[in-house]
């Protein structure tokens, strides 16, 4: 081979590595602020058996009736964008060209028609699949499909695609994420980009990519599901507070650590407890998808998922997830910096439940909060103004049992 022949097949290997690097990386202009939305699972599972269960059932109709609320209700102009179905939406077979079909009984008009109806109300499809053979429930999965599962919803209208990891190699994972992500962006369709590849290779420090999975995805989920319970609300909580340093540096516009859904308005929490999971997902800049039925919401739980000053913290600009800076004898403090110069959010957090309110007695300083002359403090829940205080002056905190104070901190 001549050196001018071999120079040119080399600059075009080197060309065709930078474009693959080019389209493989995430750079899809979503998720500047933690993505908002309500998703199917925690609250409606894989409910098919519609004679026995028609209110709960994965239907078409459940699905655009929660769209109706979503507009109806205010969540929609509160910023709740995405209505993502979760898995069990299709049929367990692909068509004999290797398409995805949606369950033809629960779906009769098909993905692309319900994609039509929920852009109609302004909202934004979401969708599941897995990368494996199968997804957790057992219908049809991406593997050897993923170009052409992208291409598919792309088609559809589906503005984000949740990929779960069941059924499939973790070694895999990482090729394969990438990969979808690249043929997600190919499509030339925005498209918000859930990966679950963290949550499956958590334990394992060598497939553990941080930086990878910042690279690639949109959201990640990096532990347990969520369960309607306190025990495992709280388990998740912890599970953060404790990789705090780890897991903070990789949150930010564009890219965010998902401790799963919101369960307020669910069977399982108190009321304060549904404060802590409100506070705490505005806490850790968590996106905010909802698993309730929108159908019929305590009108508590409502005001806590459309509370202003918790979206806002949730929403800042700054996107800078709130770390935990101490847990003592189940008592914990957390701080997330806002963009306002000087404020931060905090939080002081009750876990123990012994069934009488405790008195903490603490100062902005030990609060955490950067040196200032005085703070004002807001009450996030009840937007009570309390101060001005001395940055060294105690000030006292009586909370319930597995409750929280939660403010916005003003220096002046
Ligand atoms: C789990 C996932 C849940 C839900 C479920 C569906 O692996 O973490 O959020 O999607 O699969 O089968």
């Amino acid at each position: 081979m001549q050196l001018s022949s071999l120079f040119l097949l080399l600059s075009l290997a080197i060309l065709y590595r930078i474009g693959q690097d080019q389209v493989l990386s995430l750079e899809n202009g979503l998720a500047l602020t933690p993505p908002m939305g309500w998703m199917h699972w925690e609250r409606f599972r894989c409910i098919t058996n519609c004679t026995e269960q028609p209110n709960d059932c994965l239907t078409e109709d459940l699905i655009k009736g929660q769209a109706d609320k979503m507009v109806s209700e205010g969540y929609l102009d509160a910023g709740y964008v995405y209505l993502s179905i979760d898995d069990c939406w299709m049929s367990k077979q692909r068509d004999s060209k290797g398409a995805l079909v949606a369950d033809p009984v629960r779906f009769p008009n098909g993905i692309k028609a319900l994609a039509d109806y929920i852009h109609s109300k302004g909202l934004k499809l979401g969708i599941y699949e897995d990368f494996g053979k199968a997804t957790c429930q057992g219908y049809p999965g991406s593997e050897f499909y993923l170009e052409q599962d992208a291409k598919t919803f792309a088609e559809w209208g589906v503005d984000l695609l949740k990929l779960d990891g069941c059924n499939s190699d973790v070694h895999d994972m990482k090729d394969g994420y990438e990969a979808m992500g690249g043929y997600l962006n190919r499509t030339g369709r925005p498209i918000l980009y859930l990966c679950s590849w963290p949550a499956y290779v958590q334990k394992d420090a060598a497939l553990t990519d941080y930086p990878a999975f910042k690279k690639t995805c949109n959201q990640w989920r990096n532990f347990d599901d969520i369960q309607d319970s306190w025990d495992s609300l709280y388990s998740i909580i912890d599970y953060y507070g404790s990789n705090q340093y780890n897991l903070s540096a990789f949150a930010g516009p564009g890219s965010w650590n998902d401790p799963d859904e919101l369960i307020v308005g669910g069977f399982g929490l108190s009321q304060n407890q549904e404060m802590v999971q409100m506070g705490m997902w505005a806490m850790m800049a968590s996106p905010l998808f909802m698993s309730l039925d929108l159908r019929n919401v305590r009108p508590e739980s409502k005001a806590l998922l459309l509370n202003k000053n918790l979206l806002a913290i949730n929403q800042d600009p700054l996107g800078k997830q709130g770390e935990r800076l101490w847990k003592i004898n189940k008592a914990e403090v957390w701080i997330k910096p806002l963009s306002k110069p000087g404020a931060s959010a905090i939080s002081i957090l009750n876990t123990d439940n012994q069934g009488a309110p405790r008195v903490f007695h603490l100062s902005p300083a030990e609060l955490g909060l950067p040196k200032a002359q005085k703070y004002n403090m807001t009450d996030v829940f009840t937007n009570k103004q309390y101060g001005p205080y001395m940055y060294s002056q105690s000030i006292q905190f009586t909370i319930d049992p597995t409750s929280m104070f939660m403010a916005i901190a003003d220096p002046f």
